[in-house]
């Protein structure tokens, strides 16, 4: 089976086409088109710059991916997009565009949840079939989410944050110290230079069964720093330290409320995406921690930690292989929800709410038989 894929959830255009094959679902071809250049001056994403841009490049980029490996728009056995979480105008570009193909061709719509292509990304870029369960770790610049994973559509909120996303803190702060839009990699390339134990910098929610997480006093922390420190704004030396113990410090919050996550979930698997996690020292920290407490860790590549079309054609993908009835979304929601309500009161007691969410999913579920093949699927 042939997805192709669509993603405009913020400011990248991305399409992808993949496969599923007995283990895997592959990916057979794909671009993504970052707008970054054009949001720079604006020090973050413009709505409407984005959403004119995806209406620009939808239609050079499906042709390309095709034309990548040699294929045409018959060879598609279902489309993809993303329905949301996300900017309401972007989305519906992607959304929008993919229903009008979908219909033309007489193939299967779906709609995937942007929060569900990050938690299944690690695996798809490592070639894998998702393997439930486990505790999946997205940090990006709009999310910083810990999920116990207990099967598809089976999602328990372990953590969040309360305010600032991991990825928005270093933009903010990198804002701050004067360096360019998007933050994260500007704060890691001047981070190297720097001591990561230079400034004592404060740690959020140190509580051991706290999985939440905030990033604002951090910032703030940050802010004050450096106000405080005029005269040492102009050494170089002291803007590499301040950027290496600010990177440390976010570094060390999510490597531990991830380890604990796993734990208190009680399953052997990490899973961890989405930008934030392009950060080698995040990458190398997360594998030294995990190594030590005997949790296996997958982590997506960079191409695919970052906004992209594979993540959400996969997961359209791999459902439609494991037989769950493909979400067919007439319209976009940029509050999309990956929990379901009812758990959400039981968000510390991790395994119970587990148990309690499978079994009255498990009765909802339809049997395989009941599951339409992907030709079968009626198209509105
Ligand atoms: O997943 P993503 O591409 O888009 C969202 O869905 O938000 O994540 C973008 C975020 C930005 O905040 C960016 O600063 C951050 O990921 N980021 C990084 C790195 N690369 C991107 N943060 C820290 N270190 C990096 N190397
Ligand atoms: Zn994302």
């Amino acid at each position: 089976m042939r997805v192709l894929g669509i993603e405009t959830s913020c400011d990248e255009t991305a399409v992808a086409l993949v496969e599923t094959n007995p283990w895997s679902t592959d990916i057979l071809s794909q671009v993504v088109s970052s707008q970054i250049d054009l949001h720079r001056p604006y020090g973050g994403v413009v709505p409407e710059v984005a959403t004119r841009e995806h209406l620009r490049n939808l239609p050079l980029l499906v042709p390309q991916v095709l034309r990548d490996i040699n294929l045409t728009l018959d060879s598609i056995d279902a489309v993809a997009a993303t329905e949301g979480p996300g900017l309401a105008s972007s989305l519906l570009v992607g959304h929008s565009y993919a229903r009008g193909l979908a219909v033309a061709l007489s193939k299967p719509m779906i709609g995937v949840n942007h929060l569900e292509g990050h938690l299944y990304s690690p695996f798809f870029s490592n070639r894998r079939a998702v393997e439930f369960p486990f505790v999946g770790l997205i940090a990006s610049g709009g999310h910083t989410l810990l999920v116990h994973a207990v099967g598809w559509d089976r999602y328990i909120k372990l953590g969040s944050t309360v305010d600032d996303a991991a990825g928005e803190a270093f933009d903010k702060v990198a804002k701050l110290l004067g360096l360019p839009y998007p933050g994260g990699p500007e704060i890691e390339r001047v981070a190297l230079k720097g001591n990561p134990d230079a400034f004592g910098l404060p740690r959020s929610f140190p509580e051991r069964d706290n999985l939440n997480f905030s990033f604002s006093g951090l910032k703030t922390a940050v802010r004050f720093f450096y106000e405080k420190s005029a005269p040492m704004q102009q050494d170089p030396v002291w803007s590499y330290d301040l950027c290496a113990s600010f990177q440390k410090a976010v570094v060390d919050v999510l490597v531990r409320k991830s380890v604990q996550a796993v734990a208190q979930a009680r399953v052997e698997r990490l899973a961890v995406s989405g930008g934030v996690l392009c950060n080698k020292m995040l990458r190398d920290e997360l594998e030294f921690a995990c190594y030590e407490a005997g949790i296996e860790l997958i982590v997506a590549e960079p191409a695919f930690c970052t906004d992209n079309a594979g993540m959400i054609a996969g997961t359209a993908a791999e459902k439609m292989a494991a037989g769950i009835p493909p979400h067919c979304g007439e319209d976009i929601n940029p509050n999309l929800n990956l929990f379901s309500p009812e758990p959400e009161g039981d968000l510390a007691r991790g395994l119970s709410a587990a148990m309690k969410l499978k079994n009255r999913q498990t009765k909802n579920l339809p049997k395989i038989g009941d599951v339409p093949a992907p030709g079968e699927i009626e198209v509105w």
